[in-house]
């Protein structure tokens, strides 16, 4: 950024500063400015309101109240459209577009002239998107959420999106709810505005946001629909200019120490493996490399603490006012860094001391009793794994965290789809469903399919859970015994191409090891025979800017030309 405030700040080039600022005033006066506004400081605000996008339907509300909030300040708040991304609405999958969102923001960050920016984000990929953009862009940056839905019901029963969604489907696809009452659960998952009401990739995002130090104290978890939001938005909007005035930027916040914390809370709340890979773009955007080793380490001394679905039984709604972020980090206070700068210009420990504690509650767990001893998220190796491959213990069933099976592969997400259901598919409850070519390239995007379903004629038999492998990712809101992100994907030659239908899978979880049972003769025979997809194949536009340029899942999946390199640090420092 230069030396120039407010609406002086990234002239248009015309090779005549003083006439690019008179034109610039000469637009803007069209809509009604005076001249006190445009000398005020500027605060941008990344508006991604989108008819697409459920998950930010207050977004409208929201930018009027942090407006409220700059203008009190005595700024001109400017608010300004990027792409928003809905999970059920981007074919053939958000993550896919998640680095162009980044882009997008990244560069009307520099673009525009603003002294500081609120990013209102929310649904999965928008806050590492955001997140990725301020670091990469470094100007003064705080981060808004769209806060979570209301929990419903259906019958006596509460439900909410999208743990409940799975489950149900789980329940019709096993012939134990019939068409009529999937259509009415339909028209109840969802009762309200906000991100999903579980800890799914959104609260996640949100938790791990406000560990990291980027957002308001207490901002993660105050449901969308809320006053108390709205309050949360005029607040952001009046710290955005303090911010502006401060000059402190993300690269101070967003440290090696910072997402530390950050990855201690994803661990603690029983998060989901998602933010493993956002964490790993957002912080190599800084440089900084995500020690997936070191990360499995962390596991081992960080309890899961919270009793949320898709593990717990709660909702978001209850997380909030058990304490919400407040009552976690208060547990976790001896594990964390307390020295890290955050948002407001206080340390983390400085807003922990500050926050006061709630009421006696049952949502967050002290950590001397705690809903799991350790490592909710574990890290594999083997000759399946590759690389290293990633599974939610805490989501696992206990008797599947140590199992050999048959595998059962699936070529491509085309292929499941078509042979999963049929009835003549040589499947046993025992045996290991394995996906491959879904990953970053070979789908692309690394779609949310990691989460194979039963076969229905095993589900039919009352199975819930099997052990199931690929290289895609699997949304926070599901559950069971599922391996994620095995690098590299099958699509570039990674391990999960080798394997063929038959061969003996073992699972073995306490001892992190993913095993297939195949003489390294066998492999290297079956490497020679190996070709990659056709699907890889892209001529032009943003696939082949994708295709050219994205990384593998321990990377963040962000594209090689956006990360900071060489790295200068890693995270967690172990
Ligand atoms: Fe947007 Fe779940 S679909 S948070």
């Amino acid at each position: 950024m230069t030396d120039q405030k407010g609406m002086r700040r990234s002239l248009t080039r015309y090779g005549d500063e003083a006439f690019s600022l008179y034109l610039r005033k000469a637009f803007i006066k069209a809509m009604g400015y005076s001249d006190d506004a445009l000398d005020r400081p500027v605060i941008g605000i990344a508006n991604t309101f989108s008819a697409y996008n459920a998950c930010h339907a207050n977004v409208p509300a929201l930018v009027e109240a942090v407006k409220r909030g700059v203008m009190l300040a005595g700024g001109l708040p400017m608010e300004f459209p990027t792409i928003s991304l809905h999970e059920s609405f981007a074919y053939p999958t958000s993550m896919y577009f998640r680095n162009l969102m980044a882009m997008d923001t990244e560069e009307m960050l520099r673009a525009l002239p603003m002294d500081a920016c609120v990013l209102i984000g929310g649904c999965d990929k928008t806050v590492p998107a955001q997140l990725m953009a301020a670091a990469s862009a470094d100007v003064p940056a705080i981060q808004l959420v769209t806060g979570p839905m209301l929990s419903g019901t259906h019958g006596t029963e509460r439900i909410g999106a999208c743990t409940d969604c799975r489950r149900f489907w789980g329940e019709y696809r096993g012939g134990r709810i019939d068409e009529a009452e999937i259509n009415q659960i339909e028209g109840r998952l969802v009762p309200t505005a906000g991100t999903c009401g579980v800890m799914g990739t959104a609260s996640t995002m949100a938790c791990m946001t406000e560990a990291l130090g980027m957002m308001l104290p207490g901002g993660a978890t105050i449901p969308a629909v809320t006053a108390d939001r709205l309050r949360c938005a005029e607040a952001t909007g009046t710290r955005a200019m303090a911010l502006a005035k401060e000059g402190l930027r993300p690269s101070e916040i967003m440290t090696p120490k910072a997402f530390e914390n950050a990855l201690r809370v994803l661990l603690a709340i029983g998060g989901s493996t998602n933010g493993v890979v956002h964490a790993a773009a957002m912080a190599g955007r800084l440089g900084i490399e995500l020690d997936l080793e070191a990360f499995d380490a962390l596991g081992a001394t960080t309890p899961v603490l919270v009793d949320l679905k898709p593990t717990g039984k709660y909702y978001m709604d209850d997380l909030h006012r058990a304490g919400g972020m407040t009552a976690i980090l208060h547990e976790l206070k001896p594990l964390l860094n307390l020295d890290c700068m955050t948002v407001t210009g206080r340390t983390l420990g400085q807003e922990i001391d500050a926050a006061p504690l709630g009421h006696k509650q049952a949502v967050v767990r002290p950590i001397s009793n705690p809903i799991h001893a350790g490592g909710g998220i574990a890290f594999l190796k083997g000759n399946l794994a590759g690389d290293g491959a990633i599974i939610k213990q805490s989501a696992c069933s206990k008797e599947l965290l140590v199992h050999t099976g048959r595998a059962v592969v699936f070529d491509s997400l085309e292929d499941l789809a078509m042979r999963i259901d049929d009835p003549g598919l040589d499947v046993a409850k025992d045996d290991v469903l394995i996906l491959r070519n879904a990953g970053p390239k070979g789908a692309p995007g690394m779609p949310e399919a990691g989460y194979i379903p039963i076969p229905k004629k095993i589900a039919q038999q009352g199975i819930k859970d099997m052990v199931r492998i690929s290289d895609c990712r699997m949304s926070g809101t599901a559950f069971g015994t599922i391996v994620l992100h095995a690098t590299p994907e099958a699509a570039v030659g990674g391990p999960l191409a080798l394997v063929e239908s038959g061969d003996l899978i073992r699972l073995d979880v306490p001892n992190r090891r993913l095993e297939m049972d195949v003489s390294e003769t066998e492999l290297e025979k079956r490497r020679k025979a190996w070709t990659p997809p056709e699907t890889l194949k892209a001529e032009r536009g943003y696939k082949k800017l994708y295709m050219d340029h994205v990384t593998q899942a321990g990377e963040g999946a962000d594209f090689d030309f956006l990360v900071k390199r060489p790295y200068v640090a890693k995270t967690p420092a172990g």
